[in-house]
């Protein structure tokens, strides 16, 4: 695993950023797996603006979306949908019948979770995955306790997730309870990884993922699993990190390693 630590959230996201430039350069038909929270928001600007200058091409991308809420429309303002529209879709070239975002108000839960897993696998996997993580380390709607080896499913959210995210919604009631998330083993199937994260509220989070037991109690810790994981944190995220120096000195010494 890598952990790349920045000064700043926008340092942050400008560092994800290239992750995903580099990733369309060498592969101008990849498929990305997209995150939504208030995380990624500077990182979607950022692909947003170097779009718009002629630098990113999203013409032959194929996206997959890592969660929904249950129950809410495609235009409810709290949803994913409406979400990645607004702050990506609606500003970049992806054609819409390449965006793949789990439905939130199918007839037939389990039999969409099986589409979408085999929508992924027919698109050839996905390249790669961004992600946030919860307060309660959770990544997409994993919650602590979820299976390793779990695939998209209906989940039921954690006190700490629906406490979290009431900030979006006009009472905490109105919450849902239930969303549709690509699982721990859907996503490490991802050929790369990035895990963004900012803030103190993270920090906790962030050193059990990282530096922690890989353990169902933090699902972000399976990315220890996996062999090309990125984690970039501004300082506050990493502010409970016991090995920073030595993240720090990989990272001033990662241009001058030999590259083969
Ligand atoms: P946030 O959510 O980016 O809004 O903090 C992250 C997550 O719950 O995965």
């Amino acid at each position: 695993m890598e952990v790349i630590v920045q000064p700043d959230y926008e340092q942050m996201s400008k560092v994800a950023a290239q992750i995903v430039v580099e990733i369309l350069n060498a592969k101008p038909n990849a498929v990305l797996g997209m995150a939504t929270g208030s995380t990624p928001l500077g990182l979607y600007q950022e692909l947003v603006r170097l779009h718009r200058e002629g630098q990113l091409d999203f013409s032959r991308v194929t996206t997959f979306n890592l969660d929904e809420y249950v129950g809410l429309s495609t235009s409810h303002p709290q949803s994913y949908h409406y979400f990645m529209r607004e702050q990506f879709f609606q500003h970049v070239n992806i054609p819409p019948q390449n965006i793949n975002i789990p439905s939130g108000t199918t007839s037939n839960y389990p039999a969409f979770c099986e589409w979408y897993e085999q929508r992924i696998a027919e698109c050839g996997g996905i390249d790669l995955q961004i992600l946030g993580i919860g307060s309660d380390g959770h990544i997409a709607f994993n919650e602590p306790t979820s299976s390793l080896s779990s695939r998209t499913r209906l989940k039921t959210l954690s006190k700490q997730t629906i406490d979290d995210n009431a900030r979006f919604f006009e009472r905490r009631e109105d919450v849902p309870v239930y969303a549709i998330t690509m699982g721990v083993g859907t996503i490490l199937d991802a050929r790369k990884l990035v895990l963004v994260a900012n803030g103190e509220a993270k920090a906790r989070a962030i050193a059990q993922a990282v530096e922690g037991p890989v353990t169902s109690m933090v699902t972000a810790s399976a990315i220890q699993l996996h062999r090309s994981a990125i984690v970039i944190v501004d300082e506050e995220a990493a502010s409970e990190l016991t090995m920073r120096d030595y993240y720090d000195f990989i990272y001033a010494a990662k241009p001058s390693a030999p590259k083969s």
